[in-house]
């Protein structure tokens, strides 16, 4: 991943007018991470559509090549099929890619460090995957990801039979080498985290007999959802108190599938903020996946006193999705159960900002997770709301949020990103209802999720 080598490319957003018209926003990251991986363990070819081109999902193709799977993009253009677009809607064109799988058990060694950039997804599922190989890869990434604890995936995999060595702290760079035949899993996650369920349940794929995963607190489950569809024998058990025991029968063959990626619902969390927030907007956001797994935000801007309808709602390739329109509207404190968190992880950083416009005072707790993501998120967007002039106090578990209601934030900067794609946008965001301009210290990291970002402010009219 090379375009954190580059210079840092700073970028200043203003006071913007009403938004308006209708946006689509790239392929879910998650759904698309996971359509790969899955594709290169099917035996035969396997088609996706609306992929997430991001540099994250870019890092995770790149990995399966070298373990041996077949990934090429045919673009629409060259007569690989389109995608059937509304008169007004807009959407890159992300062609369709085509995976021909080396089947579970397949995975070749790869030859060189796989280089997983800034991505805490490809990292950890890879892992996963390789955990039940008999083939050794190293695992490397950027300042960020060198950073994030590797050890709630290391310890289980290690029990499957995989061995690490890993950099202090059980961090990357690391080598691991998988175990063949590996040793099913029944665990219980100490942390709510597809991450690590993921990881756990693509190394019970190559593993004789029944992988078992606990999951006490309901996380996202894509994987779950996808594994079935590519004909893996997995179950769900949900109880009483809602923890879900999910089994997946080993040594599985999987068949390969035409798969449509969703429109990414943490990617759609900046527009609508934006829209809710700038006086006077009103903006459609098309496609957007709705997994109540995924969905959080729209419940908590809602209750907040946001305007967010949900209109044609439908299935896209075994996920719900709809389309959004979202009216300007003004905006309450709020203090979320922690226990939502999952269904919203992602989109704390943008839903602080809400919060800094909002009347009142927002309490959030619950959130140490978000110290180990692409930045302290916690650290890093109380300094940042700090320094465009909010009020807040930094908990070891949260953030208290003043907000300004309604009235501009003061604006400043520059602020640091950390190499976070999602604190860059959640200030984007700020500097739209600001008086003097946010400006952001680098909006490379934006690459990693969602590259349409800026193209998408200026269709609403929001940048120039
Ligand atoms: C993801 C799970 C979440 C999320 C990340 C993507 C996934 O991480 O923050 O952006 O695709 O499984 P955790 O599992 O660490 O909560």
């Amino acid at each position: 991943m090379t375009s954190h080598n580059d210079q840092p490319s700073p970028m200043t957003f203003t006071a913007a007018p009403a938004l308006s018209g209708s946006v689509a926003v790239p392929g879910d990251k998650s759904i698309s991470h996971r359509s790969l991986m899955l594709s290169a363990l099917a035996v035969g070819e396997s088609r996706v559509e609306g992929l997430l081109e991001g540099e994250d999902v870019l890092a995770t193709a790149a990995a399966l090549r070298a373990m041996g799977a077949k990934i090429t993009k045919v673009s629409a253009a060259d007569g690989g099929g389109g995608r059937a677009m509304g008169a007004d809607i807009r959407r890159d064109d992300d062609g369709i890619w085509h995976i021909h799988g080396v089947g579970v058990g397949g995975l070749l060694q790869p030859q060189e460090a796989l280089d997983m950039g800034n991505s805490g997804t490809s990292t950890r599922l890879l892992m996963g995957l390789v955990a039940s190989h008999g083939i050794t890869a190293t695992f490397v990434g950027d300042a960020s990801l060198s950073k994030r604890p590797m050890a709630r995936v290391t310890e289980p995999l290690s029990r499957v039979g995989a061995s690490f060595t890993t950099s202090p702290g059980d961090r990357l760079p690391l080598t691991m080498t998988g175990a063949c035949p590996a040793v099913p899993l029944d665990y219980t996650l100490p942390v709510a985290s597809a991450q690590v369920k993921s990881a756990i349940l693509l190394a019970g794929l190559n593993t004789p007999g029944i992988t078992r995963v606990v999951e006490p607190i309901p996380t996202r489950d894509h994987s779950e959802r996808m594994l079935k569809g590519f004909g893996a024998d997995l179950e769900v058990e949900v109880q009483a108190d809602g923890t879900r025991i999910i089994t997946l029968k080993g040594e599985a063959e999987l068949k390969p599938q035409n798969i449509v990626v969703p429109g990414d619902p943490s990617s759609a969390a900046f527009p609508m903020v934006a829209a809710l927030l700038v006086p006077g907007s009103q903006v459609t956001i098309a496609n957007v996946g709705l997994n109540a797994t995924r969905a959080g935000l729209i419940d908590l801007l809602r209750e907040m006193g946001g305007s967010i309808e949900i209109i044609n709602a439908r299935e896209v390739g075994g996920e719900p999705v709809g389309d959004l329109v979202v009216t300007a509207s003004a905006l309450n404190g709020v203090e979320p159960d922690p226990a939502r968190a999952p269904s919203m992880i992602d989109e704390y950083p943008v839903a602080f900002v809400a919060a800094a416009f909002a009347h009142g005072r927002s309490i959030f707790r619950g959130l140490d997770e978000l110290r180990v993501k692409e930045s302290d998120r916690i650290a890093t967007m109380a300094t940042g709301l700090r320094a465009i002039g909010v009020t807040v106090e930094e908990l070891e578990d949260g953030i208290i949020i003043e907000g300004s209601g309604g009235q501009p934030l003061p604006g400043g900067g520059p602020i640091a990103t950390r190499l976070d794609h999602r604190i860059a946008m959640s200030f984007a965001v700020a500097g739209l209802v600001s008086r003097d301009g946010v400006t952001i210290d680098d909006m490379r990291p934006v690459a990693t999720s969602f590259p349409t970002f800026t193209a998408l402010l200026q269709t609403l009219g929001a940048i120039a």
